[in-house]
C-alpha cells in the first residue's frame, strides 16, 4: 500500500500546521486555539479545521458553538469568529452540539477530505488543524490528505514515560510530514492565589524529552483561567497566557523557517 499518496495542495493557503499527540486530553485543542489566536492577533488571516470528528471542541473554544455552517451548493463555507478566525468542524453541521457522530472510519475520513478539498477557505496565511487523539484512522487520513507544512506535537510529562507521543511523531515522519517540535503542557502549575509556579511532575521528564529528540517550542504551565474558560478569546486572556501563546507562534515560525525548502510549503 502506498502510504504517501499524492496530496492536493491549496495555493490560497500559505501554511498548514497540524497540532497532534499520541494521547488524549493533553491540550491539543487548547494549544491549537492559542496558536491561532496569537497568529490572528498579529494580523494574519487564519483558519482552523477540526479534524477531531468524533470529539470536536473548536466551535466552543472559538466561541461559535451557537452558529451553523452551510454549503453554497458546491463548497462548505467556514464560520468566522469574533477574532476573524475561520472554522470548520463537524459540530457546525449537526443540529445540536451534543449530537454524537456515529460514523465508521471511511465516512470520518471523507469529512476530513471535504473540509480540505471542498471548502471555501479563501486566502489564508495559516490553516491550523486540530488532530484527534492518537494514531487512528482519522489521523492517518488527515496526514495522507492534507499538504502540511509541519506538525506541532503536544505532550505532558507523563507522555514521555509512556512514550506514546513518539508514535504520532513516527507516523508523521513515515508520511513525510515535518515535525516542528513539542509544546510541553502542564508540567508546572501557576497558583491562582500567589502566582508561584510549582512542578506538577518530578518524573525525570528531562530524560524523556531528550529521548524523543525534538526541539521544545514552548512550555505552558497549567493556568486556572485556561482550565475554566468556556472559550479562549484573545481579549479575555491575561498578559501571561498571551505570552505563552506568542511563544508557541514565534518558535513555530522559527522552526518553519529552518526547514529545508523542499519540505516547506
Ligand atoms: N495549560 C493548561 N492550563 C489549564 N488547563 C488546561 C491547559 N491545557 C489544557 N487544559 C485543559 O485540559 C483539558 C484537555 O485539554 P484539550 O481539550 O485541549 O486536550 P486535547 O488533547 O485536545 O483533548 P482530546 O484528546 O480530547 O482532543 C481541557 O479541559 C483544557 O481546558
Ligand atoms: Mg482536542
Amino acid at each position: 500500500m502506498d502510504m504517501v499518496p499524492e496530496k492536493k495542495s491549496n495555493p490560497s493557503i500559505k501554511r498548514v500546521i497540524g497540532v497532534a499527540s499520541g494521547k488524549g486530553g493533553v491540550g491539543k485543542s487548547t494549544v491549537a486555539v492559542l496558536l491561532a489566536q496569537s497568529l490572528a492577533a498579529r494580523g494574519m488571516s487564519v483558519g482552523m479545521l477540526d479534524a477531531d470528528i468524533t470529539g470536536p471542541s473548536l466551535p466552543r473554544l472559538l466561541g461559535v458553538d451557537s452558529f451553523r455552517a452551510e454549503s453554497d451548493g458546491n463548497k462548505l463555507i467556514p464560520i468566522v469568529n469574533e477574532e476573524g478566525i475561520k472554522v470548520l468542524s463537524i459540530n457546525l453541521f449537526n443540529e445540536r452540539e451534543d449530537e454524537p457522530v456515529i460514523w465508521r472510519g471511511p465516512l470520518l475520513g471523507k469529512a476530513i477530505e471535504q473540509f480540505w478539498n471542498d471548502s471555501d477557505w479563501g486566502e489564508l496565511d495559516y490553516l491550523i488543524i486540530d488532530f484527534p487523539p492518537g494514531t487512528s484512522d482519522i489521523a492517518l487520513t488527515a496526514l495522507q490528505t492534507i499538504a502540511f507544512s509541519g506538525i506541532v506535537v503536544v505532550g505532558t510529562p507523563q507522555d514521555y514515560v509512556s512514550m506514546i507521543v513518539n508514535k504520532s511523531v513516527r507516523m508523521a515522519t513515515m508520511l513525510k510530514t515535518p515535525v516542528l517540535g513539542i509544546v510541553e503542557n502542564m508540567r508546572t502549575i501557576v497558583c491562582p492565589h500567589c502566582g508561584k509556579e510549582t512542578k506538577l511532575f518530578d518524573d525525570g521528564s528531562e530524560g524523556g524529552r531528550a529521548r524523543i529528540g525534538l526541539p521544545v517550542l514552548a512550555e505552558l504551565p497549567w493556568r486556572s483561567e485556561v482550565a475554566q474558560a468556556k472559550s479562549l478569546r484573545w481579549s479575555k486572556l491575561s498578559a501571561e497566557a498571551k505570552k505563552d501563546a506568542d511563544t508557541i507562534t514565534s518558535e513555530m515560525e522559527l522552526a518553519l523557517a529552518s526547514l529545508k525548502p523542499a519540505s516547506s510549503s
